[in-house]
């Protein structure tokens, strides 16, 4: 069928993100973001992300459709995430998107955030999304590594982290190292110049022990407790700890896991593509390695615009054009936001 256009709503965790698409062309993203009211709590607080979602989402709603120069009217069906992520903070998107289908008697489309993640780069429009792709997403709140079949019908979980996100990582590092939240930015910072080598820090779930059972699982609590650990003992023998090292040396332990966990598995499974997304990709130092080593192992990378790599709605919206153009129909409206979807 003719390319749908598609509204579509992410609020799965401190992004209020409204995107319209026809079919797999971009018209609009629009992103209001509360992490400057998370910030001095460390991390984001459920209850305030639920509360600005509710006060951001109508305006960012106009925003999107005056960004993307049509009316309400002319939206043909709205896309939501359902999950997962925080729970109130879903339930916010899920009843607007509900109440905005019901009231302009279209079809409403639930969307796994993870899934929406892969279809970002369905907008890039260098290229179409080519599948099998292995997919690696890196955020603060997921880290998995996908096996894309088909987007709207295969696609399979391989591993996930089985403690912190890669993000995460970054923020708790970053808040024990005296640094802001949120710490990926400020760990890039304080890494210019530092020496990736100079610490071996432990590289998570890559001993042959531990690779029997999560050969595609992250593991970064251990890291986080080594960085720790590490400037403790700096401090207690009275001696300055070198931040720029740290910082270096931390940041190539996450990348190198990531990074080698995401070529195995193209490897291992013949898969010669591999998608990156998530706020992470931002990582400089992780777009480098990615580029390195699947270069060298002959595996086609892609990573899309860091606007799309980033929670956002335009996303959600391209995955639910896709779910109408292969044909499936919308989901009922009794679903309601289920914050540990798989
Ligand atoms: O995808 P995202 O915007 O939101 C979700 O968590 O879903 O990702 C935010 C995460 C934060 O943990 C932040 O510290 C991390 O991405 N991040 C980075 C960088 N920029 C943002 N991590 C490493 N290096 C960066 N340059
Ligand atoms: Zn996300």
């Amino acid at each position: 069928r003719d390319a749908p256009l598609v509204l579509g709503i992410e609020t799965s965790c401190d992004e209020t993100g409204v995107g319209i698409v026809r079919g797999s062309q971009l018209l609009a993203n629009v992103i209001a973001s509360s992490m400057e009211e998370h910030a001095r709590y460390g991390g984001v607080v459920p209850e305030v992300a639920a509360r600005a979602h509710l006060e951001a989402l109508g305006p960012t709603i106009d925003a999107a459709l005056a960004e993307a120069d049509v009316s309400l009217s002319d939206v043909e069906a709205v896309a939501v995430t359902s999950g997962p992520g925080l729970a109130g903070a879903l339930m916010v998107g899920v009843g607007a998107a509900k109440a905005l289908a019901l009231a302009l008697d279209r079809p409403i489309y639930a969307v796994n955030h993870l899934v929406g993640h892969v279809g970002a780069d369905i907008l890039d429009d260098a290229a179409p999304l080519e599948t099998p792709t292995i997919a690696l997403l890196v955020s603060g709140g997921h880290t998995s590594l996908l096996l894309v079949r088909d987007l709207v019908s295969d696609v399979e979980l391989l591993g996930e982290t089985i403690d912190d996100a890669a993000g995460e990582a970054f923020d708790k590092v970053a808040r024990l190292l005296g640094l802001p939240y949120p710490g990926g930015p400020e760990i890039d910072l304080a890494a210019i110049g530092g020496d990736p080598a100079a610490i071996r820090f432990p590289r998570g779930l890559t001993q042959p022990k531990d690779l029997a059972a999560h050969r595609y699982d992250f593991s970064f609590s251990g890291l986080k407790t080594a960085v720790a650990r590490w400037v403790e003992q700096r401090e207690a023998a009275g001696e300055p700890v070198p931040l720029a090292d740290v910082a270096a040396s931390f940041r190539e332990a996450v990348v190198d896991v990531l990074v080698s966990k995401a070529i195995a598995a193209c490897t291992d499974l013949g898969v010669p593509r591999l998608l990156l997304g998530g706020g992470v990709v931002a990582n400089a130092r992780l777009r480098e390695v990615a580029e390195q080593r699947a270069d060298a192992a002959g595996i086609a990378l892609r990573i899309p615009p860091l606007s799309l790599c980033t929670d956002n709605g335009a996303m959600i919206a391209a995955l639910g054009a896709q779910l109408i153009m292969a044909g499936h129909g919308p989901s009922a409206l009794g679903f309601g936001a289920d914050s540990t979807l798989p």
